[in-house]
């Protein structure tokens, strides 16, 4: 059994599972902080049984005499010294919990799941969505040729984050391209709208015509490239953590900014957010040495984003959708013939939808 003793009384109390401290329909805390005794203590500790019958420790509290009945499960899983984990837990987006690739390790296929089958079975489901959080992406294959069914695909996990493009974005050569997306143009591995404060998590591009000569697709794992600079070029990693880059994007409807790093890293130092587009960075204002310094790290990590192993390339075909971590993967295409036909639709979500979306299948499987 795992003993009390460690536990900080705050944090145990805090934790109390009981009804007058917990709503019991929805589980949310009834107490504020402030409202614990500051001389908090565990008087006693018994042996003791869960409303269902499970084995559980109870406290009584001193000085006010509250009873906690904790489940011995929630004690080995959450306990401190019992955890027998890391000092901070990843929260499911460093790369702490990912599966860091290049691309060979994709020479036996692409993750991907076909159409009809993840809108009928959970299983396709479940394993599709757990490839954008492990892998940073998935292609669904097989989704029809639609107008706007970029959508619903979206809307099959999460919600559409509506942006100045719209609720979905049209990926074809324009007469008067507003970027460079919508002409034949070839674009480097980049993350989408790094000038958006937050930024989109999650991005869709549902092919529907893909008949040009060129406009291959691309994908690049940014956090296996940052975890290559730290080990090569420490000095470099830390700049590109710490120097706020400003990105914008403007037209004559729209003037959007924002400053982060290129490599963003948790409180613990894990990489968890890769924003790097050459299109939309700004003109950055430092000290000479300071920008010296910063240009230099800029071109080292963009030269080792180029890296041909570290490049996933394929070509999207009509009906192939791809979802992807537009917090760690790069995407990009090569140029393709403006009097070809190809045309795309994109669309943006976000992660914690789909995490969400995920973690109820799995609990319905269970
Ligand atoms: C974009 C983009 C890729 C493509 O629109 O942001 O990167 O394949 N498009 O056209
Ligand atoms: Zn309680
Ligand atoms: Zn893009």
């Amino acid at each position: 059994m795992v003993p009390l003793a460690s536990a900080p009384p705050l944090w145990l109390r805090d934790n109390c599972p009981c009804a007058d401290c917990r709503d019991p329909r929805n589980g949310q805390k009834l107490f504020q902080i402030t409202e614990l005794p500051g001389a908090l203590a565990v008087g006693a500790v018994h042996d003791a049984r869960t409303s269902d019958g499970a084995p559980a420790r109870e406290v009584v509290w001193a000085p006010d005499g509250h009873r906690s009945v904790y489940p011995e499960t929630w004690l080995g899983a959450h306990l401190p010294d019992a955890a027998g984990s890391p000092a901070f837990l990843g929260d499911g987006r460093t790369e702490d919990d990912k599966e860091l690739w290049a691309a060979r390790r994709f020479d036996s296929g692409l993750p991907e799941a076909d159409w009809e089958a993840y809108g009928t079975d959970p299983d396709v489901r479940a394993d599709a969505l757990a490839s954008v959080l492990r892998l940073g992406f998935v292609l669904l294959r097989g989704v029809p040729v639609r107008d706007r069914q970029v959508l619903d695909v979206a809307r099959t996990f999460g919600y559409v984050r509506e942006t100045n493009y719209g609720e979905l974005f049209e990926v074809r050569v324009e007469a008067d391209p507003n970027n460079l997306a919508f002409t034949g143009a070839r674009i480097t591995p980049h993350t989408d709208n790094p000038y958006r404060d937050p930024v989109p998590t999650l991005q869709l591009l549902h092919c529907l015509v893909n008949a040009a000569q060129g406009g291959d697709s691309g994908l690049v794992d940014g956090f296996h490239a940052a975890a290559l600079l730290r080990a090569e070029d420490p000095e470099s990693y830390e700049i590109l953590t710490r120097v706020p880059v400003p990105f914008a994007f403007a037209d004559d409807r729209t003037e959007l900014r924002a400053h982060r790093p290129l490599i963003g890293t948790d409180p613990e130092g894990r990489v968890r957010e890769i924003r790097f587009n050459n299109r939309s960075i700004g003109t950055l204002r430092l000290p000479a040495d300071r920008l010296d310094a910063f240009y230099s790290a800029y071109r080292r990590f963009g030269e080792l984003l180029l890296r041909p192993e570290l490049r996933l390339d394929f070509r999207l075909a009509p009906g192939d959708c791809l979802v992807f971590d537009n917090t760690r993967l790069l995407h990009a295409r090569t140029a393709f013939e403006e009097s070809g036909a190809r045309h795309l639709q994109g669309a943006y979500a976000d992660i914690d939808g789909l995490a969400s979306t995920l973690a109820v299948l799995r609990r319905e499987a269970k």
